[in-house]
Parts: structure tokens; C-alpha cells; sequence
């Protein structure tokens, strides 16, 4: 007998699923078939294993490239072994899928459009009963605080690969093509939404009795307050960009497109 959720005792027993007459079910229809998009374009990348490097592009779904079997200049090529003969990119994707998972707003999201938990506001779920996240698989969403560490190193590392995708294939800098404007964008947007993490908020200003004794903790949690207010466009528009920066360096990679401009 369910004792939660919809039927629980003191629940109002209303027949109908929802008395909303608006169309609530497009926003969870959208973001379902843009995030099984997302998730089956990034597992194609991953195992592709092909065309993730052209100089001075790389990849961020394999970026740092930590394998023996990366592609001639895509860095540092080790100290891993051919990881799994399969892709290097195992090594490094599921830090920022994992990131992405265990997000506060992505669950909100994917808990409405393929969990149907509740689907909408005012809208009955189909589930008779709520277990939270205490079982496996959800309980892994705990594991979000230490993927955001991860992710911050990442941060750094594709921004440095942004900033070296201005260098000319001799080496010298001011190179500038659609791929360096395109990598740019992605780490700027990479850390926007990495720096409004609600586990951001709690990192630097977590913890503290009186404000008034750590002022420069205070001055960094007010800041990230502000774009924490903004995390759900940061994660939408950087879904954005890692696809786009990842299709780019394939097209440079594949020489689908080629030209001093790209
Ligand atoms: S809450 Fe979304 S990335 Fe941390």
C-alpha cells in the first residue's frame, strides 16, 4: 500500500492525472529528445576514436589525452597504456558526463522528461511510490561535489587548449580561425556553468558561522550566488558549445571543411 507520493493519506484524491489544459508536456518533450540526442552524439564521439586532433584543434571529449595511442599531437599521449584498444577518450569523457549527470538542474530536468517525476508542475507521476536518491543508480548523484572538483581541472585544461588553438602550424601565435572563436566560446561558457554549480556555492561559502570574519569568502559566495541564479541557461548554452567545438575539430579533423579560415 502506498504511503507517499500521490495516493499518501492527506493528498487530495483528484481522478484526473492533471487539471492543466496548457501544453506542460513540451518542455520535458524537448529537453527528452535533446538530451538522448546529446548522450547518443557524445557515446559516437567517445568510441569513434578518430579525428579528434588537427593542429591546433583538439577534441574536449579527449582532451588531455592520456593514452599511448593518441594521434600525433594531441597531448601529453600517456602514460596509459592502448586503453582498451578502444578509445582514449574513456579516460577523460566521464568526468564531464559525469558532472553533467549528477548536475542539480539537469536532474530536475531528467527527472521530468524520462522519470516522469513528476513530469510538471500539477501533474501526477506515474510512480506510486518516491525512494529519493538513497538507491543505486540515483544515489551516484551524490558523487555530484566531487565531480565538480574534477570538472574545474578539466576547466583548466580546455582552456588552455582554447588558447593554443590561436598558434599557427609553425608554432608562432595569432593564428585565427572560426575553431579558435568556436574553442573560446565553449571554455568560456565551461566555466560559467562550472563556477554557478550549486556545489560551487556551497565550496566557497559552506561552512561559515559569521560572514563578517571571512570577507573575501564572502565577496567569491555573493559572486557565484549571481551566476548560480543563472545555471540552467549556463547549462543549456554550454551543452551547446561542447557539441559544436566537439563537430568542429571533427569536420577540421575528417578535412570535411578545410581552408586557413577554419
Ligand atoms: S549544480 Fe549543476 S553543475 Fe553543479
Amino acid at each position: 500500500m502506498a504511503t507517499t507520493g500521490v495516493d499518501a493519506p492527506g493528498r487530495a484524491q483528484i481522478g484526473a492525472k492533471t487539471l492543466r489544459t496548457d501544453r506542460w508536456w513540451l518542455e520535458p518533450l524537448i529537453t527528452f529528445v535533446v538530451l538522448t540526442l546529446f548522450v547518443v552524439y557524445s557515446a559516437w564521439r567517445v568510441f569513434m576514436n578518430k579525428y579528434y586532433y588537427s593542429t591546433p584543434y583538439v577534441s574536449l571529449f579527449y582532451s588531455p589525452c592520456l593514452a599511448v595511442n593518441c594521434v600525433e599531437g594531441a597531448e601529453p599521449g600517456g602514460p596509459f597504456g592502448e586503453w582498451w584498444k578502444l578509445s582514449p577518450s574513456l579516460l577523460i569523457a566521464w568526468i564531464p558526463l559525469t558532472f553533467r549527470f549528477t548536475c542539480y538542474y539537469y536532474r530536475k530536468a531528467y527527472f521530468r522528461s524520462f522519470w516522469l517525476s513528476p513530469p510538471a508542475c500539477a501533474v501526477a507521476e506515474p510512480h506510486g511510490k518516491y525512494t529519493g536518491e538513497r538507491r543505486f543508480p540515483l544515489i551516484v548523484n551524490n558523487f555530484h561535489r566531487y565531480a565538480f572538483y574534477l570538472a574545474l581541472v578539466l576547466n583548466v585544461v580546455l582552456t588552455i587548449d582554447a588558447v593554443m588553438a590561436f598558434r599557427n602550424y609553425d608554432g608562432t601565435w595569432a593564428h585565427v580561425g572560426v575553431g579558435s572563436l568556436i574553442l573560446t566560446a565553449n571554455a568560456v561558457a565551461l566555466w560559467l556553468y562550472t563556477l554557478s554549480c550549486h556545489s560551487c556555492r556551497n565550496a566557497v561559502g559552506g561552512r561559515i558561522t559569521h560572514f563578517s570574519k571571512h570577507p573575501v569568502r564572502y565577496q567569491m559566495w555573493t559572486l557565484v550566488s549571481k551566476l548560480n541564479t543563472q545555471h540552467m541557461r549556463w547549462a543549456w548554452v554550454s551543452l551547446f558549445t561542447v557539441v559544436l567545438a566537439d563537430f568542429w575539430v571533427l569536420l577540421v579533423a575528417s578535412h570535411t571543411i578545410t581552408g586557413s579560415w577554419v
